[in-house]
């Protein structure tokens, strides 16, 4: 039974939203957001995540993890990479996945949220990877399922995208090694508007990066950004020089109301990434974005495209880091890809 509750609001994002992530073990049960979890846990999902990124690279690409589980996609905001990667995540655990299309769902016909909700879970469900244009809609859906269900954020107004950040921070680590001390890492643009930015920038220093540097125009800032523990850059080529890594951000028009920017013309003038700006950050800097990509807006296409660049890296690790999260919360007691295969060898 779901508790009554209220409309998802960003009130319910309280100081103690991290403590429904966690089992009276410690262990993660729902993944909602970056803030407040412990490295030691971000690198077991990272660590976790390691062992997955060699099952997608072999010929079969499964293992029996979550077999019997039933996981639903819960898309109520238009996405194509994220709801399929976690679906092929699902897969390659042999859970049983389901897509529930919002707009053509009982809800746009006036069910309540939680209504739907308890129609699913009667259908005897395990979890629900839920994305919701409100803030904190992951979490009121947290509060209000039932307690055998987990539930991951996978985007939640512009509040957090804790899988996104964490699949970046496996990118990062795959790239430049595991000491995120010796890091420089400059995020640029829609700072504002992005629940990615806010979900890495928690991330990364929680894993005690080096430095942290965000870079946008003033209006695309949130005004209390510093005490996220970023330093603030309203300069492209000052904020990346000799960064090690540079992380591209799309502008999130669907969420702005007004006019904060002259034009996307003007826009890309002064933050658009290309080669000769990119000249300014280390020889061997990497460029990520976590799409969809604007070019000619945030990244010209040689960028894009570019050596340095691994955008299509990004996609491809999140499909393991998926995978590790979705094992970690629901098969507490067995979550590597060599506990699947010995499992399997028991069949
Ligand atoms: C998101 O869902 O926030 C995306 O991954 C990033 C974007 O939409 O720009």
């Amino acid at each position: 039974m779901v508790n009554k509750a209220t409309k998802p609001t960003d009130a319910l994002i309280g100081h103690d939203s991290w403590n429904i992530q966690l089992d009276k073990n410690g262990q993660l049960k729902h993944f909602l957001t970056t803030e407040g979890l412990g490295s030691a846990l971000l690198t077991q999902i990272l660590d976790t995540a390691e062992s997955f990124a060699d099952v997608n690279e072999k010929r079969v690409k499964k293992v029996p993890l979550l077999r019997g589980k039933t996981i639903v996609n819960l898309f109520f905001e238009a996405s194509t990479r994220t709801r399929t990667t976690f679906e092929l995540a699902a897969k390659r655990l042999s859970a049983d996945v389901l897509n529930i299309n919002i707009s053509t769902s009982a809800t746009s016909k006036g069910e309540t949220l939680l209504d739907t909700l308890q129609n699913i879970q009667a259908m005897h469900c395990d979890m629900f990877v839920v994305r919701h244009s409100d803030s904190g809609a992951a979490h009121y859906i947290a509060n209000n399922v039932a307690e055998n269900i987990s539930v991951i954020n996978a985007g939640d107004g512009s509040h957090a995208h804790p899988t996104q950040a964490m699949l970046d921070m496996f990118t990062i680590r795959r790239n430049k090694g595991t000491n995120f001390g010796n890091l420089r890492v400059a995020i640029v643009g829609d700072i504002k508007h992005s629940r990615v930015a806010r979900s890495q920038i928690h991330a990364l220093n929680t894993l005690n990066t080096g430095e942290v540097r965000v870079i946008a125009p003033r209006t695309l800032l949130p005004v209390d950004i510093e005490s996220m523990g970023v330093n603030v850059f309203h300069d492209l080529s000052t904020g990346i020089q000799d960064a090690d890594v540079v992380i591209m951000l799309r502008l999130q028009k669907e969420r702005m109301s007004g006019a904060l920017l002259p034009s996307e013309q003007e826009y890309f003038q002064l933050y658009g990434l290309t080669e000769k700006r990119l000249k300014a950050a280390r020889d061997d800097a990497i460029v990520m974005h976590p799409g969809p990509i604007n070019r000619g807006v945030e990244i010209d296409s040689n960028v894009a495209d570019g050596p340095r660049s691994v955008i299509l890296d990004q996609v491809s690790y999140g499909i393991a880091v998926r995978m590790a999260v979705m094992t970690m919360t629901l098969g507490r007691e067995r979550e590597t890809a060599a506990d699947g295969e010995k499992e399997d060898n028991k069949t």
